[in-house]
């Protein structure tokens, strides 16, 4: 069997005398998505903030290559090959995007040709990665971030975590602001993360989106998994129910779209 990158084993965090997460056990394996999915409240975050080093465990461990690890800074959480990708990219409107890709690398790795900076040679490295990664549309390094798509912008985030040698991936929820072409192209590029390899941990609201690239689900209710299984294991619709914690919203759903199509797109009344 093979040692997954990442691994939490019984993980419990509590802020005081709020437990936030109990008994959290998941792996992810080189070339595997974890998604991780459950609705607003539900300890998403917090979860990935442990594995980014933003917080650290109340109790259990986290695990690299079988081993346990322990994060007490996202630095140290980055030194170790963890990188998270915030919505929007993170990245930095009015840089250029061969500036924002060496953003933070330059003078701690000793990039030789970056200490003084090398704008031209960036551009290539950047331009490079991005187009390796199939975003062929990128091909001019001193374009603005800020001018880019959403997707465009999480694209090159993801692809320059993956230049610097990031092993685990961290997507908290990448698509949720994005339209239905962008959120494609952002979905090809997590399969190509993948592809080569990476650990990626995929965080959405959107069931659809999860199918797409999930090859593991984790559904986290109050801050337990309350499902846990692999692709083909569960329908769309089942999934959509585990996430509103066993309501039925999937008939819910079609109730609602059947109604406004017969009624010419308008939605039900509200219930009196
Ligand atoms: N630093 C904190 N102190 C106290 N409670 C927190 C803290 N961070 C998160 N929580 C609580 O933990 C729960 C889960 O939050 P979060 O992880 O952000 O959920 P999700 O990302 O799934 O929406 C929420 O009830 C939230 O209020
Ligand atoms: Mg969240």
């Amino acid at each position: 069997m093979t040692v997954p990158i990442i691994a939490l084993r019984g993980v419990n965090k509590s802020f005081g005398p709020i437990d936030v997460l109990h008994d959290i056990s998941l792996e992810v394996k080189a070339g595997e998505v974890l998604c991780l999915l459950g609705d607003n409240g539900a300890g998403k975050s917090t979860l990935i903030r442990l594995l980014s080093g933003v917080h650290q465990p109340t109790t259990g461990t986290i695990e690299m290559d079988g081993k346990p690890v322990s994060f007490p800074s996202p630095r140290a959480a980055s030194d170790n090959g963890i990188a998270t990708v915030h919505q929007f990219g993170g990245t930095f409107p009015l840089m250029s995007i061969g500036r924002s890709f060496f953003i933070g690398v330059e003078p701690t790795k000793g990039w030789g040709p970056f200490k003084i900076y090398d704008r031209k040679r960036a551009n290539a490295v950047a331009v490079k990665a991005v187009q390796d990664f199939g975003i062929t549309r990128i091909d001019d390094g001193d374009r603005l971030v800020g001018g880019l798509s959403g997707g465009e912008r999480q694209s090159l985030a993801i692809a320059r975590a993956v230049h610097f040698g990031a092993r685990v991936l961290i997507l908290d929820e990448p698509t949720a602001a994005l339209g239905v072409k962008q959120a494609t192209h952002v979905l090809r590029i997590v399969n190509e993360a993948k592809r080569r390899g990476l650990a990626v941990v995929f965080i959405t609201h959107q069931v659809m989106h999860a199918m797409a690239v999930g090859d593991h689900f984790a559904v986290l209710i109050r801050g337990a998994v309350a499902a846990d299984f692999k692709k083909g294991e569960k329908s769309r619709e089942e999934i959509t129910d585990l996430m509103a914690g066993g309501a039925s919203m999937a008939s819910l759903e079609a109730e609602i779209e059947g109604y406004m199509a017969s009624h010419d797109g308008h939605p039900p009344p509200p219930a009196h």
